[in-house]
């Protein structure tokens, strides 16, 4: 399968069922936790349209550290408390955020983002790993269909990537 050509499609679950096929044929050669998160991170932010951040902060030593992304540098490091990264890995629940100026607690990173979804990754005892972060310039640009599609994508990705690699 072609993984690098763009996605056509004439609806959103056409998209995503295409955009897993891809990803999964992207990942399944390789198991490295930092080649899979980057590429993901990089085939995310090439073919999801209306966002300006795509990327993943890992846990380590009880915090998110910045790990690899594409859109505008990030803040580094995010403790567990604080931001919609800190809520999601808190609570070990997808966070959709409608309106970033709304959600208390928000980091804003780029001033341009107005909507956000955080994935927690979680491993098979359900300890936080990291999360996958996605943000938009657009209010509202996620919904349950992409929710559900890249809570999918977090679960290829985890499949196809050796966790003793995370250091925690
Ligand atoms: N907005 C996130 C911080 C990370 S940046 O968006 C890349 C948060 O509130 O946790």
């Amino acid at each position: 399968m072609n993984c690098t050509g763009k996605i056509n499609s004439t609806s959103k679950e056409e998209f995503y069922g295409i955009f897993l096929a891809k990803l999964r044929a992207l990942l399944s050669s390789e198991s490295d936790y930092l080649a899979n998160t980057a590429n993901t991170a990089a085939f995310i932010f090439d073919n999801i349209l209306g966002i300006n951040w795509a990327g993943f902060y890992i846990m380590k030593n009880g915090e998110l550290v910045l790990g690899p992304f594409c859109g505008k540098v990030a803040c580094t490091r995010i403790n567990i408390n604080k931001g919609v990264c800190g809520y999601a890995a808190r609570n070990k629940e997808t966070v959709l955020v409608e309106n970033v100026h709304n959600f208390e607690g928000h980091i804003a990173c780029d001033s341009a983002s107005n909507s956000e979804i955080v994935i927690p990754i979680l491993d098979k005892n359900n300890n936080v790993l990291g999360v996958l972060d996605i943000d938009s310039p657009l209010f509202n640009r996620f919904d349950d269909i992409d929710k559900e599609n890249l809570i999918k994508a977090v679960e290829v990705m985890k499949k196809h990537i050796d966790f003793n690699e995370f250091i925690k």
